[in-house]
């Protein structure tokens, strides 16, 4: 299965990390966030990590306006739909991240992946409330500059 198209919950401080990751690898990316701040704030930060990345010279502008242009704010879990995989960076709350799991599942295909990134919680108990666990993965990004 090819991966096209990146749904991320939670656009905080690893949200648009994460994101501005997959946009510079060529992704589509669509980011969802409760708080509608969070969101802003995310873009605002993926725009000035795009800048930094052609200032010195690591992308063209035109690259870096090619991977902005592939990022999508999104109010609605529903807009996943045609997601191929979805990377929850919510907040670290087991019952919190079952709830959106549950959710997902609903709208998603069946062969979306599902992923947390969380750095605590079994990726087990987490995917216990799916009604295909075996679709669901663990997935931890190390931080460092580009
Ligand atoms: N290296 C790593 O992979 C790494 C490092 C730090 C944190 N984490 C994990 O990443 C996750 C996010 O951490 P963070 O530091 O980005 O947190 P954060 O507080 O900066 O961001 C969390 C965002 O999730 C949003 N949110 C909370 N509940 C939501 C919901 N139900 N639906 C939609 N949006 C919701 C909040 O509004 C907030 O913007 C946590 O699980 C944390 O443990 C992983």
């Amino acid at each position: 299965m090819e991966i096209k198209s990146i749904g991320i919950v939670g656009a905080g401080a690893m949200g648009s990390g994460i994101a501005q990751v997959f946009l510079v690898s060529g992704y589509e990316v669509l980011l969802l966030d409760q708080n509608e701040s969070a969101l802003a704030k995310a873009q605002e930060s993926i725009r000035s990590g795009l800048n930094k990345l052609a200032e010195k010279g690591k992308m063209t502008i035109q690259e870096t306006e090619a991977a902005f242009g592939r990022l999508y704010l999104i109010s609605k879990t529903a807009n996943f739909e045609k997601c191929d995989l979805i990377i929850e960076a919510i907040v670290e709350d087991l019952d919190v991240k079952k709830a959106l799991f549950k959710e997902l599942e609903d709208i998603v295909s069946d062969e979306c992946i599902l992923a947390s990134n969380t750095s605590s919680l079994p990726i087990t108990s987490i995917a216990a409330a799916l009604q295909k666990p075996e679709r669901m993965i663990g997935i931890h990004f190390s931080i460092r500059p580009f």
